[in-house]
This record gives structure tokens, C-alpha cells and sequence, in this order.
């Protein structure tokens, strides 16, 4: 699968996940999970080389441009509690923002892409982005361990005793 038919795929994940998320604040994490990856991959893999490209550097840079834009609009919405009555119109403007993007990347972008890249580039690119999304989005961050004491009292004996001292002074 080369770069272009790689990131088309990855963004009907991305289309499918932010129906879900307005609703579901699971779908809403694995929404942001997914995003995160293919923008940081994708220009990895892709900006960063076709920006080079005389030709290309513009429309490169204005969708690179685009991504840190997205990241703004996502914080704006990770910072919102999701029972907040507002919380589904942040991910309605989220979805509408980055779908646009995507939109953008498949009718201007990547059809550009296929003009001025060799296949055989785009068939190595599309082979690394592929191998770095599924590393990336198998990644499984162990939760944070419940009834951690944050009183503040007991953070020195733990400590001392973490790093062995009671047991050198013996
Ligand atoms: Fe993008
Ligand atoms: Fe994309």
C-alpha cells in the first residue's frame, strides 16, 4: 500500500471516529489517539519530504499549518468535562475542522503527491507509515494505579525505604 492509499485509509478511521465521539467519550479518547498519530506520522513520513518539493512546499505547509491548528481546537476540547452540556458542540467543531482538513488532503494534496513523487517512493513511504501507525496505536500506557496517597505524609518513609537507606543503616 503506498503513503497515499495508506493515509486515505487512515482517514476513514478518522471520519468514523468523530461520528462516534460526540456521544461516547471512549470513542472521543481513541478519536484523539488516532489523530495524534496519523498527524505526527503522516508528516513524518509525508510533509516532511514532499514540503521539498518546490512544487509542493505551499499546499505542504498549509496543511502542516492545519494540524497545529487541530491541536489547538483539541485541547480546547480535552480540557472540557464530557458531561458538560457544551462538551458534544467541541467535538462537533473538532470533527468539522479536521474533516475539512481531510477533505482538503485528498482532493488537493495527495493527487499532487501522485504527480510529483516516484511509485516507488510513495510504496516505501506507505510501508513506514504503516509499520509506525500499528507500533504506535498498539502502545497500551498501563492505567495509574488507584489509592496513591497525595496527602503528602508518608512521601519520605517511602522514599527512605524505596531506595534501600533502612536497610544500610542496619
Ligand atoms: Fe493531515
Ligand atoms: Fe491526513
Amino acid at each position: 500500500m503506498d503513503i497515499v492509499d495508506a493515509l486515505v485509509e487512515h482517514h476513514q478511521v478518522l471520519r468514523q471516529l468523530s461520528q462516534q465521539a460526540e456521544e461516547d467519550p471512549a470513542a472521543f479518547a481513541e478519536y484523539i489517539r488516532h489523530l495524534v498519530v496519523h498527524h505526527t506520522m503522516e508528516e513524518k513520513y509525508f510533509y516532511d519530504l514532499f514540503e521539498q518539493v518546490p512544487a509542493a512546499r505551499h499546499a505542504s505547509l498549509e496543511a502542516v499549518n492545519e494540524h497545529h491548528i487541530i491541536e489547538l481546537i483539541l485541547k480546547d476540547a480535552e480540557g472540557f468535562p464530557p458531561e458538560h452540556d457544551r462538551f458534544p458542540i467541541k467535538v462537533e467543531g473538532l470533527s468539522e475542522y479536521t474533516n475539512h482538513h481531510l477533505d482538503e488532503e485528498e482532493m488537493e494534496v495527495f493527487p499532487m503527491a501522485r504527480q510529483l513523487l516516484a511509485a516507488k517512493d510513495l510504496a516505501a513511504l506507505g510501508a513506514a507509515f504503516q509499520e509506525a501507525k500499528e507500533n504506535l496505536l498498539n502502545v497500551r500506557l498501563p492505567e495509574v494505579p488507584a489509592g496513591i496517597d497525595t496527602s503528602g505524609r508518608s512521601a519520605g518513609r517511602s522514599v527512605a525505604a524505596g531506595l534501600g537507606i533502612g536497610s544500610l543503616k542496619k
